[in-house]
């Protein structure tokens, strides 16, 4: 970990590693993902999870996943197949499946974990992120911190491209040293309802988004400040990603973020 570039990643609020994650194990992301997929049966249930239904059911879905394996869909995807229809599965991979478990927790991320500051670090949120061919979605400007919230903030993605990505295929776009600006939001529950609050009304900054253009097997460190967002990917390839969050034990996780683990108890690497 040596040569990981710290001053780099301080004055960017990114860093791509590219060849980090080997070829087999991507190959065997891709693998696990489609089995688990292929077990899957929506059933007549599926509408539940449109985007455009907030209905209960929904919502319960969806504030459960936090401990769970979950599959989401994306909204124009009423005439396809399960396999080509899903935006993303999370959020409890990385601790609920063999596969993911063991991808996530090998060495070398924690090691980067720990060069990048990390002092405890407890593994939070797993998602496998399809962004289909012709369908997937657009991710807008976010802050990461705004849905995986700690005092101080600590939240960091390893980002892990699964397909190559750039701008056809809706590649990372990233705002490069505006992590330095505050949270603008949080993503949090009141009562039984997840609320979006604004904290602080400064602008993202009038800069020109860098495309994270990166080949299969790259990792992208993403700070939990730094602003990033993707595009609709209108190409006929895939860009499958697998997005691994990490936060330090050190700090506080308020018990009002969305994602919450009462019954499995948060881990680091071990
Ligand atoms: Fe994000």
């Amino acid at each position: 970990m040596s040569d990981i570039d710290l001053a780099t990643y301080e004055r960017d609020g990114f860093l791509v590693l590219e060849r980090f994650v080997s070829s087999q194990d991507c190959d065997a992301l891709q693998a696990r993902a489609a089995e688990l997929v292929a077990a899957f049966d929506p059933g007549p249930a599926r509408t539940i999870f449109s985007a455009r239904d907030q209905g209960h059911a929904r919502d319960r879905y969806f504030q459960e996943s936090g401990e769970a394996i979950r599959f989401f869909f994306e909204e124009e995807a009423a005439d396809r197949p399960t396999g080509l229809a899903l935006n993303k599965i999370g959020h409890a991979l990385h601790d609920l499946d063999p596969v993911f478990d063991r991808v996530s927790r090998q060495p070398c991320l924690a090691a980067l974990a720990a060069a990048l500051g990390l002092t405890q670090p407890l593994l939070l949120q797993s998602m496998y992120l399809f962004k289909q061919p012709r369908i997937g979605a657009e991710v807008g400007w976010h802050q990461d911190a705004t849905y995986l919230y700690t005092r101080p903030s600590t939240v960091t993605g390893f980002w892990m491209a699964l397909d190559d990505a750039d701008r056809n295929n809706g590649c990372l776009l990233a705002l490069a040293g505006a992590h330095r600006g505050p949270l603008r939001e949080r993503f949090h529950r009141v009562g039984s309802d997840l609320i979006t609050s604004r904290l602080d009304a400064t602008p993202w900054p009038d800069a020109e988004p860098v495309a994270l253009e990166v080949p299969r097997g790259s990792l992208v460190v993403l700070h939990g400040l730094l602003p990033h967002a993707s595009a609709a990917n209108r190409s006929d390839r895939p860009r499958h990603a697998y997005a691994l969050h990490l936060i330090d034990g050190q700090a506080v996780y308020d018990a009002d973020n969305w994602l919450q683990r009462p019954d499995h108890p948060l881990r680091g690497f071990n």
